[in-house]
């Protein structure tokens, strides 16, 4: 994905979730190694995680809100501004998570474990 995300810019992503991944993950930041956002379903933890990446992971936000099965097709929406990320899952939950890095843009998106349908800007 090469469009720039910038602040204020809501992005909706649809991913088809593997049927045998434990993990998948959606990431945005500037590129593979400044990611302002780690996005990681884990079914194997039954939790998500939510983090940063730059030269290394930063504290690991770990929430207990997995509602969509492996093999499920979902959108996910995401926004970010000054303040930091705003994530919506399928079932309308919210989670917030600060903008560590203090990224102006994201042009950066990537979807691991699963199949990245249709992307939204
Ligand atoms: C690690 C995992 C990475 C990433 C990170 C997030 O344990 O190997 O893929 O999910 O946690 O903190």
């Amino acid at each position: 994905m090469s469009m720039a995300k910038k602040l204020g810019t809501t992005l909706k992503v649809k991913v088809k979730v593997a049927k045998h991944a434990d993990r998948f993950a959606i990431n945005l930041g500037e590129g593979p190694e400044k990611l302002g956002l780690h996005f990681n379903p884990r079914y194997d933890q039954s939790s998500i995680v939510l983090n940063s990446f730059d030269g290394g992971w930063g504290k690991e936000l770990v929430v207990d809100h997995l509602g969509f099965a492996q093999g499920s097709e979902i959108m996910v929406v995401m926004t970010f501004d000054s303040d930091g990320f705003k994530v919506t899952l399928p079932d309308g939950h919210q989670i917030s998570f600060p903008n560590r890095l203090g990224l102006s843009q994201m042009p950066y998106l990537s979807v691991e474990g699963g199949q990245h349908l249709l992307p939204e800007v």
